[in-house]
């Protein structure tokens, strides 16, 4: 029997052409045992007609907020609370835009916003729209709000060119799902602790020593947790971005000194540790109350201190039934450093980015990493965004509990 089984899903379907596939997707949902709620956009209706859908779904489709003749109004609010998922398949680029900004014109966006379940995005157009930093920025931004993208393939567009855009097969969506909802509790009842983005590191009131991380890669990390049932403590130097998921604690630090303390605090309540932050490694040894004045001709001079290493402190407390994991950004002789660091810091497993590689490190949505652990062979992953990798290195965590 299928995972989906009984589960509650809204099918969103925007005006594309790869509405037609949503005929499958319905069916294959159907079929797999979901209860499903269809809602249109107007756009839709010019591509697929709702007397398929509602036949196929056993449920009048939702297009407009209210039924014209009878005045009855359709609560986007219930629809959204109803939901154990809601997907979009497909998703334009105007519905993208519209979503990530908010613009509830129609039903399908109010009940985005009502919805309090997972959301999944397959999005479906030719593939200069897709490419468009327009829509790259709203796919980002949709993302960035905890939502699932089911990237679209490559291959024939309906334009009749050539590449990416084309929505992900319906029965790639199903798995996709029954992934999810199969994953969902790998994680149950677990407490993990997670560090991420920079430190800042006060030299006077108005200037720092920090560094360019973007804290994207650790709060991915900490999404996923959350998502597979997990208690997620989320020790977060300065970022622009929030965690979504409610099983998340964010504890907002700014040096290294006060990331430790915060780590430390909870450690010992945690099963799994997973070191993503950008720590700097050396902070001033004294940070001046004044803002140092440019009076003089002599340059200021900034005295060093070494911070202390998290990752390597929580390895010498850590207990046996404890999983500690770091990360290694490397420049060169990236092998040799991230096993060196597994070592050194007692971690049980490291997760090595290469600054060389195209698409990997700081401030990108992307990542390329290999899974070096005690007791085997290095796993190299190909580049893939940073949701995507977090579930790679979950998994690998997984495996290890
Ligand atoms: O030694 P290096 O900074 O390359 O090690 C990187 C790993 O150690 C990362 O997991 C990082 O979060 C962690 N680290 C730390 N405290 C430091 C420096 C690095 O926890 N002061």
């Amino acid at each position: 029997m299928s995972i989906l089984n009984g589960k509650h899903i809204v099918l969103g379907i925007c005006g594309g052409i790869a509405a037609y596939k949503s005929v499958s997707l319905l069916r294959l949902l159907i079929k797999a045992g979901a209860e499903v709620q269809v809602v249109i956009t107007p756009a839709g209706k010019e591509f697929i007609t709702p007397v398929t859908l509602s036949a196929l779904s056993q449920k009048p489709v939702v297009s407009e907020f209210f039924t014209a003749n009878t005045g009855e109004w359709h609560s986007h609010v219930d629809l959204g609370l109803w939901a154990d998922c809601m997907v979009i398949a497909p998703a334009t680029a105007s519905t993208l835009g519209k979503m990530a900004h908010g613009i509830a014109d129609n039903m399908l966006v109010t009940t985005y916003l009502s919805a309090k379940s997972p959301v999944f995005i397959a999005p479906a157009m030719d593939l200069d729209m897709m490419r468009h930093p327009s829509t790259q920025t709203n796919l980002a931004l949709l993302a960035s709000y905890g939502n699932h993208i089911i990237e679209p393939g490559s291959g024939f567009l309906a334009s009749g060119l050539e590449g990416k855009g084309r929505m992900e097969e319906p029965e790639n969506i199903v798995k996709y799902l029954e992934d999810f909802f199969s994953k969902a509790q790998d994680l149950a009842g677990h407490h993990v602790l997670i560090t991420a983005g920079p430190t800042y590191e006060k030299i006077d009131p108005v200037r720092f020593i920090g560094n360019y991380s973007s804290g994207k890669m650790g709060y991915a990390l900490a999404e996923e947790c959350a998502s597979r049932g997990a208690k997620v403590t989320l020790v977060s130097g300065p970022v622009s971005i929030k965690a979504v998921n409610p099983a998340i604690t964010t504890v907002h630090v700014e040096s290294a000194r006060e990331m430790l303390e915060e780590c430390r605090k909870v450690f010992p309540e945690t099963d799994i540790a997973i070191m993503c932050a950008a720590v700097a490694d050396y902070a001033p040894a004294t940070c001046s109350d004044r803002k140092i004045k440019r009076e003089h001709d002599d340059v200021p001079v900034i005295t060093l201190v070494k911070n202390p290493d998290i990752a390597a402190t929580l390895g010498a407390e850590k207990n046996d039934s404890q999983i500690l994991v770091g990360f290694a950004l490397e420049t060169d002789n990236e092998t040799v450093n991230a096993e060196q660091k597994l070592y050194k810091k007692n971690l049980d497993m490291i997760v090595l980015n290469s600054m060389r590689d195209n698409g990997a490190g700081f401030g990108v949505d992307t990542n390329k990493v290999s899974i070096f652990k005690r007791d085997s062979d290095p796993m190299d992953f190909p580049l893939k965004t940073k949701a995507q990798v977090a579930t790679d290195i979950i998994d690998e965590i997984v495996k290890s509990l």
